[in-house]
C-alpha cells in the first residue's frame, strides 16, 4: 500500500482539493450577459425565430400564401415595436392587409417567451431582410407585458391602432 507514504497522499489530497474547488467555481461563474453585444442578440433572435416563427412566416420572412403574411420589408415588421410586441404576446386575428394583400387568419399568442427572448426575436425581425430599424430592448417588452397583463384575447388591427400604439 502507498498510504504509508505520507507525501504521496498529501499530494493526491492537494490535487483533489484543487480539482474540486476548480470545478465548483467554474460551475458557478455566470456567463457575460448577452444584451451587451448586439451581434449575440441578433444571433439569439435568429435561433428563436427559426424554431418559433419560420414555420409560418418562412425562414426568409417572405410568408406563405394562406398561412402567414410576410415580415420581409413590410411596414408591420419595422414601424412599431410596441405593436409587434403585442402581436407576439397575445396573438393577432384578421382581417389584416400586409404589403397590399388581405389576410384573414389567426396568429397564436406566444406570451410564454421571456421578455429578453421577445426582445431578441423583435431585434432579429427588425434588422433582417432589409428591415433596418432599431433593436428592441428588454425594458420595452417588460413595460408592454405589464400594460397588457389582463389581456388574453388576440388583437385585431383596429384595436392596435385605436390604442394609440405609435404607428
Ligand atoms: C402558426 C403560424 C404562425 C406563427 C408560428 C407565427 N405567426 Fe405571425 N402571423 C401569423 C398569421 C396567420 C398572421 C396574420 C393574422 C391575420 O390574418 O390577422 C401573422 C401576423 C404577424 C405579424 C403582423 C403582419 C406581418 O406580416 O407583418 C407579425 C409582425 C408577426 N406575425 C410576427 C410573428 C413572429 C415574430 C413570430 C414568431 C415569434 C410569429 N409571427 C409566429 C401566423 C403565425
Amino acid at each position: 500500500m502507498i498510504w504509508h507514504q505520507g507525501w504521496t497522499r498529501d499530494l493526491r489530497l492537494t490535487i483533489f482539493v484543487l480539482w474540486a474547488f476548480c470545478s465548483v467555481s467554474c460551475m458557478t461563474i455566470e456567463p457575460e450577459p448577452l444584451e451587451a453585444d448586439p451581434y449575440s442578440t441578433v444571433e439569439a433572435g435568429k435561433a428563436l425565430y427559426l424554431v418559433s416563427c419560420s414555420a409560418c412566416h418562412q425562414s426568409d420572412g417572405k410568408g406563405l400564401e394562406g398561412v402567414a403574411p410576410p415580415l420581409f420589408g413590410t411596414r408591420w415588421a419595422h414601424e412599431s415595436e410596441e405593436r409587434l410586441a403585442r402581436i407576439i404576446l397575445q396573438g393577432l386575428r384578421g382581417p389584416i392587409t400586409v404589403a397590399g394583400k388581405k389576410y384573414n387568419l389567426e396568429m397564436p399568442p406566444m406570451g410564454f417567451f421571456k421578455d429578453h427572448e421577445v426582445a431578441e426575436i423583435l431585434t432579429y425581425v427588425r434588422t433582417t431582410w432589409g428591415n433596418s430599424s432599431s433593436s428592441t430592448d428588454v425594458n420595452t417588452i417588460e413595460r408592454i407585458r405589464a400594460q397588457t397583463s389582463d389581456r388574453s384575447d388576440s388583437w385585431t388591427v383596429e384595436e392596435l391602432f385605436d390604442e394609440g400604439v405609435d404607428y
